[in-house]
């Protein structure tokens, strides 16, 4: 079993916040088995909630990791970092990061490097735009960057992808249910034709999802779980979406 709910809390949180959360979660959390739950909180807090959340078998993820493992740059937070402190995996290349932080799929690509060579699962956001969906470019675009992003990181063997299409990002729009199922069954393809070394452990779906539209998207067979943003600030939401999983995913 590997992460396959994953809460992206953003530019949200503190520590009050985050005992609360766990709080929530463990309240609502209707499974025993904590494994393939993951957080990735703003990395200042990713100790804390390590600490606070120690009894619970929850991994801890960054949103985000330096290209570089060490030097002279300021501000940054490096893959051996994060790991040194118990994550166990690192998103990279989220749509937000590409779009406000001008993030290059080569530097996509060298994140993806460090996070391997740490012994971190990366997971990999690739998502098409909403011309670029209108121009049913979808297909084009997501294999490009995945060849992009995979093609030089020589060293990954095993990587989650989260397909997320920009224009459902926070807006309460998802695709059809059954578009991503075949979009997904697309990503694994691809992954599995280009790159066959590479493990491609799980898709994940993120985009909107909620504790109502949960279920038509976890009865697809290639939704293998989600990505959350906005509704994993609530922990108890984020539960009752975890909840809906376990009936229907494990
Ligand atoms: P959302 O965000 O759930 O708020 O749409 C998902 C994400 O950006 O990972």
């Amino acid at each position: 079993m590997s992460i396959r709910l994953i809460a992206n809390w953003k530019l949200n949180g503190s520590k009050d916040f985050s005992n609360k959360w766990i709080r929530d979660f463990v309240e609502n959390f209707s499974g025993n088995n904590f494994e393939y739950i993951g957080v990735a909180p703003p990395s200042i807090f990713l100790d804390h909630i390590k600490k606070i959340a120690y009894e619970y078998d929850i991994a801890i993820g960054s949103q985000n990791v330096d290209s570089e493992n060490l030097g002279p740059r300021t501000g940054e937070i490096s893959a051996s970092m994060i790991k040194d402190i118990g994550c166990k995996f690192s998103i990279i290349g989220h749509s937000e990061r590409r779009i406000l932080f001008n993030e290059s799929n080569k530097e996509i690509s060298q994140k993806l490097n460090q996070v391997s060579k740490n012994l971190m699962l990366p997971v990999l956001c690739i998502g098409e735009s909403e011309e670029e969906n209108s121009k049913s470019l979808t297909f084009d675009i997501l294999e490009r960057q995945i060849v992009k992003a995979i093609d030089h990181s020589l060293e990954i063997t095993s990587l989650i992808i989260a397909y997320e299409p920009v224009w459902a990002i926070g807006t309460g729009k998802t695709p059809d249910p059954s578009e991503i199922n075949s979009i997904h069954k697309m990503i694994k393809d691809v992954v599995q034709s280009r790159f066959p070394k590479t493990d491609l452990k799980y898709v994940l779906y993120g985009g909107s999802v909620n504790s109502i539209n949960a279920s038509a998207l976890f009865e697809q067979q290639h939704v293998d779980g989600a990505l959350i943003g906005g509704a994993s600030l609530d922990g108890k939401e984020f539960a009752n979406i975890a909840n809906v999983f376990n009936q229907l995913k494990l």
